[in-house]
């Protein structure tokens, strides 16, 4: 019978690898490295030398990280640089001895020694992971890569592709870093935001396709301060999750799409354009054109026409709705900034003035707070429903980033959004999030335009 043929090809196959192959054995032992070093890449068109970058395995974009859902992630981090670092798996929800935040749930890595991260990913979902010590220097310096949890049964497409946007602050006389990070000017506007825009590394990037493909386009921004305006041209698709959690109902792209710093999109897409053309991923930039972010030639037909409405993905587990009516009330209100109206802020326990909290490098508060406290925003007892109101009273966009746990917007009328863990906040917005303290442990709450994280934007929560 043709179902005992290919059982029993398959137990020789195995039973073959594994006699064949000892180091299969001994790789199960052993942990695969993940080094951060310092190396030179040619980002920039070749008219320029090579840009010095920080890279894990010395590459821009960093290695993808790739692992079915449920199965664990295992890396042990050396640190080649000369600073210490810390890898944050961003969006995972993770054991927070794993959650790689210097200062608060390990020690940052010194140069020469490594930390062993272990954890399991319990949600499908396109994540990233990234430097977390002076991580507005140490991502902008490149320290960023993709990590991808598949679904067991994956979505009806031809083929994926993951989009890892970088932005980059490059002195245009030498095609180097410019090296003052904690330049006032950026901390106390919108952050660091580049002068060069790449994908994978690339400023060109070109991915051949071909007419009426289906294509899971991971999108991830990695930039450590731009929100990414973008469109489709010659593809028509729906975004199927955000932040790596599925929407129950994939939504038609009908508009821009928005991304703030450290969000993600999934999108299925079906190639429209013609073939001999080139569909694109656009970008509307600096100046208000649109510029191609990538482009994909069309070559050929995949198929006769196009496919309808993709179903949506599998939900993850822990997609409950927050119980609002149980829940604690929080509030957080975001002050600071250049044109804001922050008279003075606690750092250190002493009020300062404006001008005084600027000259120690702080220009934004939390709850009047200029810095990391000792003392959480609040300490929720595990599974307690939390709601957390937070006015933004400055004048710039906030992408607002918790760690550990998932939440809910809570809409205008009491609708509950789309499961994220980045919320893109406008200036002068207040915004609610609701969610269930479901991990225990110590979990930032941060602004993920870095700068604004390292000038008093960052706060926590514990979960016990
Ligand atoms: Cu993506 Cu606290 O980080
Ligand atoms: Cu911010």
């Amino acid at each position: 019978m043709a179902q005992t043929r290919r059982d029993f090809l398959r137990c020789t196959a195995a039973a073959a690898c594994t006699l064949a192959v000892p180091g299969v054995a001994l790789a199960q032992g052993s942990i695969e490295e993940l080094t951060a070093n310092v190396a030179r890449q040619q980002l920039l068109p070749s008219i320029y030398p090579a840009t010095e970058i920080w890279g894990y395995a010395g590459t821009v974009p960093a290695p993808e990280i790739r692992v079915r859902q449920g199965d664990r992630v295992k890396r042990r981090f050396r640190n080649a640089l000369p600073q210490p670092s810390s890898v944050h798996w961003h969006g995972i929800r993770i054991e927070n001895a794993m959650d790689g935040v210097s200062g608060l749930t390990q020690d940052a890595v010194v140069p020469g020694e490594s930390f062993d991260y272990d954890f399991a990913a319990p949600d499908a979902g396109t994540y990233w992971y990234h430097a977390h010590n002076r991580s507005y220097e140490q991502v902008a310096r490149g320290l960023r890569g993709a990590l991808i949890v598949e679904e067991p049964t994956g979505p009806d497409i031809d083929r994926e592709e993951v989009l890892l946007l970088e932005d980059w602050l490059l002195d245009p006389d030498s095609g180097q870093h410019f090296a003052d990070f904690d330049q006032p000017m950026m901390m106390s506007h919108g952050g660091r935001i580049g002068n060069f825009v790449t994908t994978n590394g690339r400023h060109d990037l070109t991915i051949p396709t071909r007419k009426n493909e289906r294509i899971r386009l991971r999108i991830i921004n990695a930039s450590g301060a731009r929100v990414f305006l973008l469109s489709l041209s010659g593809l028509a698709g729906w975004t199927v999750a955000l932040d790596g959690m599925p929407l129950a109902n994939p939504k038609k792209v009908d508009d821009d799409l928005i991304l703030g710093p450290a969000q993600r999109m999934d999108l299925i897409v079906d190639v429209t354009a013609d073939e001999g053309s080139v569909a694109q991923l656009l970008r509307i930039g600096d100046d208000d054109q649109q510029v191609p972010q990538v482009s994909f030639p069309v070559d050929g037909r995949a198929s006769v026409a196009t496919r309808g409405a993709p179903v949506p993905l599998e939900p993850n587990p822990n997609s409950a709705m927050p119980e609002l009516a149980e829940a604690r009330d929080l509030r957080l209100v975001m002050a600071g900034g250049a044109m804001g109206r922050m008279q003075s802020a606690l750092l250190g326990g002493e009020r300062l003035g404006f001008r005084q909290l600027a000259s120690a490098g702080k220009f934004w508060s939390l709850n009047d707070v200029a810095e990391m406290t000792t003392n959480p925003l609040a300490d929720l007892s595990l599974n307690e429903p939390v709601r957390l109101k937070i006015e933004n009273q400055t004048v710039f966009p906030h992408a607002m980033h918790l760690h550990g746990m998932h939440f809910r917007e809570l809409r205008v009328g009491g609708a509950l959004g789309p499961m994220r863990d980045t919320i893109l906040i406008g200036g002068n917005e207040t915004r609610e999030i609701a969610f269930v303290a479901d991990n225990p442990g110590k979990w930032l709450f941060h602004c993920h335009m870095l700068s604004h994280a390292a000038s008093g934007m960052t706060t926590w929560v514990r979960v016990t």
